[in-house]
């Protein structure tokens, strides 16, 4: 397998991981975002809000959104599983829509994984329910699995529940990709499920934040992705290696995010509504 990018602690490989996945050699961990379960895909709604300059919404546009790659599907992730439980040594974390918690425990521990939690990233800014109908979904879930044996974190007693907000698309610039996870809610993870000079695997990495957020750690990583333009996106934000608008006010205010949402007259907001 050639690498599409590589710099002695990060290497990128553009392609399924399907393919690329039995090719590898054994990791220390995997922390991964896969595609959402149908469900969620197909509920993807955006709205843009404006409003009157004092915070009451004066008008919302609320269409469809697409997120530019396909739904998990079943042999999928059965697929990949298996691969995840022959490759990490210790942590498997995987993000998940709630929706879909259950199928990827079920998954994991099929293949000889222990069980270990599930936790939780509160969205702080995410979309509200556009239909007022329901509640709107705040969370997403993170399945954390262990190869049977001692388990060891460097978190002691605390919480699987990491509150930090959404990465946003302000005046075009500051996201890379429709799902992008916030590099500080990474860099909590790396640092409390993995120890400096180990390898993380992520085969499905988007552009590539836990990459970013594993070598700024002093870890290795390994990233994989179907699409050449998050691969070269990945490429550039490791080869730049400073933190973005986004990343540093999400460090600085890892509860609430009141300097990107005080834009005075409008917010934009991204999600499901499920
Ligand atoms: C939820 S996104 C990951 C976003 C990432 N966490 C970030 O911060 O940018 C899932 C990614 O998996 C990629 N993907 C889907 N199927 C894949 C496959 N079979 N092999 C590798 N990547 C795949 C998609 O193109 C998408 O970019």
């Amino acid at each position: 397998m050639t690498p599409y990018y590589s710099d002695g602690a990060v290497t990128i490989y553009h392609g399924s991981c399907l393919d690329a996945l039995p090719e590898l050699e054994p990791v220390d961990h995997v922390i991964t975002d896969p595609p959402y379960s149908e469900h969620t895909h197909s509920k993807q709604r955006s709205g843009h809000s404006l409003t009157s300059g004092h915070g009451s919404p004066r008008k919302i546009i609320d269409r469809p959104r697409d997120l530019g790659f396909a739904a998990m599907d079943a042999a999928t992730r059965g697929f990949v599983c298996g691969d995840i439980a022959r490759l990490a040594a210790r942590w498997v974390v995987v993000f998940s829509d709630d929706e879909s918690t259950h199928l990827w425990r079920a998954d994991l521990t099929g293949c000889g994984l222990d069980y270990v939690r599930t936790g939780h990233w509160v969205k702080l800014g995410c979309t509200p329910q556009f239909s007022g109908d329901r509640p709107a979904q705040g969370a997403e879930a993170l399945t954390i699995c262990h190869r049977p044996g001692r388990k060891r974190w460097n978190g002691g007693g605390s919480h699987a529940v990491w509150t930090f907000p959404i990465v946003k698309h302000i005046g075009g610039v500051g996201r890379y990709h429709t799902t992008q996870k916030p590099e500080a809610l990474m860099s909590e993870l790396v640092t409390l499920f993995t120890d400096p000079g180990e390898t993380i695997l992520d085969p499905f990495m988007g552009s590539g934040t836990t990459l970013v957020a594993a070598k700024r750690l002093g870890r290795k990583a390994i990233g994989i992705e179907l699409e050449e333009k998050y691969c070269a996106i990945a490429a550039e934000r490791l080869r730049q290696g400073a933190l973005d608008l986004h990343s540093s006010c999400e460090i600085n205010g890892r509860i609430g995010n009141a300097s990107m949402d005080s834009s005075q007259s409008t917010f934009l907001a991204e999600g499901s509504e499920r």
